[in-house]
């Protein structure tokens, strides 16, 4: 099985690559494959809310009108078993980048049976890394969980993170690995 994960941090040594690497071993761990793609080395534009009303095709035709890296991402997706979304926690919520890629896939997915297609059910993973003061982690995982379930996601899974548990958690991510490329 094939494993995709977005990570929504500019740093790859940091503590969310660290937590997103964690998993990726435990889904090798098991002869699956992972992919990790940081988020802000993309291009992605935030959504224009094309139409005066605030809609866009992504509503009647399932995809995006903006001419970026976001479409290769949702591919990318759609060609993956499973999806996971890390992200640095940012004011107890989600960074940039991930939030815009996430704000533009729910417009697609929600609503068109094209945009829907190979994301509707397919098995989400949250995590979440509180770097600063360790708090908000939680806050942001119910945040991403809210998102992903908009997208049509089966969110079968967050984890908080900080900064004070982090090699706790490292254990667990690569657990989490392992079980999801075995049960998704
Ligand atoms: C704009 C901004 C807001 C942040 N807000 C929080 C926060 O609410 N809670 C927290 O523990 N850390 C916060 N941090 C620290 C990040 O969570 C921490 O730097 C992150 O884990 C490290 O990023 P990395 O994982 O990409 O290395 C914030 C950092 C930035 C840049």
């Amino acid at each position: 099985m094939k494993v995709v994960i977005l990570v929504g941090s500019r740093n790859p040594e940091g503590q969310t690559a660290r937590a997103a690497d964690a998993f990726k071993e435990g889904v090798i761990r098991k002869g699956s494959q992972a992919e990790a793609v940081f988020l802000p080395q993309m291009k992605i534009e935030r959504c224009r809310q094309c139409e005066e009303n605030g809609w866009g095709i992504c509503r009647t035709e399932g995809r995006c009108v903006i001419e970026d890296d976001f479409a290769m991402l949702v591919e990318k997706i759609r060609n993956a078993d499973a999806a996971v979304f890390a992200s640095p926690v940012y004011f107890h919520d989600l960074s940039e980048s991930l939030r815009s890629f996430l704000d533009r896939l729910r417009r697609i997915c929600r609503w068109h049976e094209t945009g829907k297609d190979r994301i509707e059910g397919k098995a989400a993973i949250g995590i979440c890394v509180a770097g600063g003061s360790g708090n908000g982690a939680p806050a942001c995982t119910v945040s991403l969980e809210k998102v992903l379930t908009f997208c049509g996601f089966q969110a079968v899974d967050m984890i908080p993170v900080r900064r004070q548990n982090l090699e706790m958690k490292l254990a667990i991510l690569r657990e989490t690995g392992a079980w999801l490329a075995t049960n998704a």
